[in-house]
């Protein structure tokens, strides 16, 4: 049986990773300070999980979940500031946490002999490349203070595999979606548009919605951290590296088309001046995971639509 520690447990992605990682019968520890994340993500599973109210800029609450749970052999490493746009407004703060943070993280696994450590990046580390699908060797230009910061993070975690021998991973995700994302994330775009078509208000386009995004569910994601787990690897790499995508690029235009034919409303947007930094094109290659691990996504974009807009709606019940 595994010990898997998962920082940012309650956010979005690492709830579902918990519920992953429940099915496998693990030994799940959660350490989340709740900035971005909620107890309600975890509340199905509160009896079945030990959870640690506490930072990772802080290596005193690291080091107590820890002394806690000496066993910990595996860290999925979530915890983050995540967004594009509070990064480039305070870029100390960012990288406080998404270096700072994860220096911690690491030093506490490392003194506590963890095996394993998963760590999850981003296709923001990338920049606007010119020739798509993306590649992991891709040169990485990041954009914003949080693609700095993340890159900056791969670099410590490659760093710490290299110096004590312990397996580590770095994970690219794409534009991640699904149940319990917050529409207050950048890439929350289709909880935004299902959140404004359930209260009536028109959702807004930036730019001429040709720009594209390659999605990803959020269960797809989850199930990559698991194959890293648990999977055996046909790669022997003790530093891997993996975009973690759906490989498919939408226009934002068709994702609002998806959202409107699910929920049976019309597609009547209104538009708004392109944001700056947005990137034009964004498709990650996932063959290298593909070919490494026994994993490929499993959800294609109406369903995973489907699966959110139902999600919502029955938010919109119990909120009522
Ligand atoms: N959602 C996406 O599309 C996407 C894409 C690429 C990468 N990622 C990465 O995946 C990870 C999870 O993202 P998410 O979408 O679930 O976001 P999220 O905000 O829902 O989850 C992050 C969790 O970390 C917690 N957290 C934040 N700062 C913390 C700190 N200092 N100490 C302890 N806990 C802290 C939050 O409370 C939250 O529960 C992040 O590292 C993010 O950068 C997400």
């Amino acid at each position: 049986m595994k010990n898997v520690l998962v920082t940012g447990g309650a956010g979005f992605i690492g709830s579902h990773v918990v519920d992953l990682l429940l099915e496998k019968k693990a030994k799940i520890i959660v350490m989340d300070n709740l900035s971005s994340g909620s107890l309600r993500n975890l509340e199905h599973v509160a009896s079945e999980i030990a959870f640690y109210e506490g930072d990772i800029t802080n290596k005193e609450d690291v080091e107590a979940v820890f002394q806690q749970h000496s066993n910990i052999d595996s860290v999925v490493h979530l915890a983050a500031q995540s967004k594009v746009g509070p990064s480039i407004e305070n870029p100390e703060e960012d990288a406080n946490i998404n270096i700072n943070g994860t220096i911690n993280v690491l030093e506490v696994s490392r003194k506590f002999a963890v095996k394993s450590f998963v760590f999850s990046s981003t296709a923001a580390v990338y920049g606007d490349v010119g020739h798509l699908p993306i590649l992991e060797d891709q040169s990485t230009e990041p954009l914003s203070p949080y693609g700095v910061s993340k890159l900056s993070a791969e670099e410590y975690v490659k760093a710490y595999g290299r110096l004590y021998g312990m397996e580590v991973t770095n994970l690219r995700f794409a534009n991640v979606y699904g149940p319990r994302q917050s529409a207050a994330t950048e890439s929350g775009v289709i909880t935004i548009f299902i959140e404004d078509l359930l209260s009536r208000k028109t959702p807004v386009i930036f730019g001429d919605g040709e720009q594209t995004r390659d999605f990803i569910y959020v269960l797809d994601i989850a199930g990559a951290i698991l194959a890293i787990l648990y999977g055996r690897s046909n790669e022997r790499n003790k530093q891997a590296l993996y975009n973690v995508s759906s490989c498919s690029e939408t226009t934002i235009l068709t994702l609002l088309d998806v959202i409107c034919k699910d929920m049976g409303e019309a597609f009547s947007p209104s538009y708004q001046e392109e944001r700056k930094g947005d990137i034009k094109r964004s498709c990650l290659d996932n063959g290298k995971l593909v070919n490494a691990y026994d994993w490929k996504p499993q959800t294609s974009l109406q369903e995973g639509i489907r699966e959110t807009v139902q999600y919502y709606k029955r938010i919109a019940v119990r909120e009522k």
